[in-house]
């Protein structure tokens, strides 16, 4: 017999919509393979680093986004989480004000220059001493980090004994955990086992988003053949990490891992001298995790693994941000179904899984229904 199983919509808590004429597509496709609630991420063009429209820095707003979102067809999500994105002009004032407004759920750190977009952040220890973070945990904000060491040399960057991400959470995240001990922390696409052991041990307050990709490939799938799609940052790593991410989403007891696909689409991924990091997992996602979940040894054919597998794309990311479970429900089958490629009215963005492959046809072993 076919196994099929249902369960409630689920909650996309990293992901990126852009901006402009791509966006009704992406929206679309997040829709489509059943997301509830979305975290869309606020590293745009501009960034999304301010709170409200009249204030007068230039950037997009919160609120602006927010409503952009809605208007490419995001109002059919039960709720739109949109992050601030911190900047040498974020002040605790403007976290409070947006706090108590109700408008300010979260907050993304990126390292400078790190990643896609990351142009306007600013160092880590300046929020430690400037009274933002302070701020976040006295109003209950999140801070959403995206947890890799910034400007190592490349020597140090993926080193065999410590890339840029553990040297973030050996070196920054215990100082962050010990100074804001009730901040409510995100790491964000967790890559490794040092990340997956400080989350572990850092209690309550800290949670991770794990993407599709980290938990099926490593980084012998994206340097055999130089399958550029699978660039992402921070990047695929190795066997064991990829081991410690598939126990941490996986664990009977898990409370801090949860869904965060991290889909960031790129119409131009190659460059003049490189490659745009991101890889593109709208519409498949939970067929991909489905698949992830079975080589973490899951039995999604029996209630224990698909209590597990709900927990992990719903029930700890909700808990998490407050949202309620939703009522609506979408089915998920053993059933092959083909991936296609995504026309969107700003050019083609290639999914992860037709990179992955030169065949013309390229199937998941799982299939969505609504
Ligand atoms: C993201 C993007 O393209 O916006 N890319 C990525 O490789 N993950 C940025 C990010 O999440 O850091
Ligand atoms: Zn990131
Ligand atoms: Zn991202």
């Amino acid at each position: 017999m076919t196994t099929s199983f249902e369960l409630p919509l689920w909650h996309d808590l990293h992901v990126h919509f852009r901006q402009g004429d791509i966006m009704p597509a992406l929206i679309k496709d997040h829709l489509d393979m059943g997301c509830s609630t979305v975290l869309a991420m606020p590293n745009t063009k501009p960034p999304v680093a301010k709170v409200r429209q009249c204030d007068d820095l230039p950037y997009w707003s919160v609120e602006g986004y927010r409503d952009m979102i809605m208007q490419a067809g995001g109002d059919a999500f039960d709720d739109v989480i949109v992050p601030l994105y911190l900047t040498k002009d974020t002040t605790p004032a403007m976290i409070e004000d947006g706090a108590k407004a109700g408008l300010l759920k979260a907050c993304k750190y990126y390292p400078p220059h790190g990643t896609t977009g990351a142009d306007f952040s600013y160092p880590f220890e300046k929020f430690i001493e400037n009274g933002v973070f302070a701020a976040l945990q006295d109003h209950g904000v999140t801070l959403c980090i995206h947890g890799e060491e910034h400007g190592m040399e490349a020597e140090q960057y993926f080193d065999r004994k410590i890339n840029a991400e553990e040297y973030f959470y050996q070196q920054r995240m215990p100082k962050l955990a010990d100074s804001f001990p009730h901040l409510k922390v995100v790491g964000e696409h967790l890559t490794t086992k040092v990340g997956v052991d400080f989350i572990q041990s850092a209690g309550k307050n800290f949670a991770a988003s794990v993407t599709p990709q980290h938990l099926i490939y490593t980084v012998g799938h994206l340097l055999k053949g130089l399958n550029y799609h699978l660039y992402c940052l921070p990047l695929v790593k190795y066997d064991e990490d990829r081991a410690a991410l598939r126990a941490a989403v996986s664990a009977p007891d898990n409370t801090q891992f949860f869904a965060g696909t991290d889909s960031a689409p790129h119409v131009e991924k190659l460059t003049a001298c490189g490659c745009a990091a991101g890889c593109y997992t709208g519409g498949i996602a939970p067929q991909l995790y489905a698949e992830a979940f079975e080589m973490a040894g899951v039995d999604l054919s029996q209630d224990a693994g698909q209590t597990l597998f709900s927990n992990f794309i719903t029930n700890i990311g909700g808990a998490f941000y407050g949202l309620p479970t939703p009522q609506d429900t979408f089915t998920l089958v053993r059933e092959p179904s083909e991936v296609c490629m995504l026309q969107t009215d700003a050019g083609t963005v290639t999914p992860l899984p037709k990179g992955m492959s030169t065949d013309e046809r390229v199937s998941m072993k799982w299939s969505i229904r609504r």
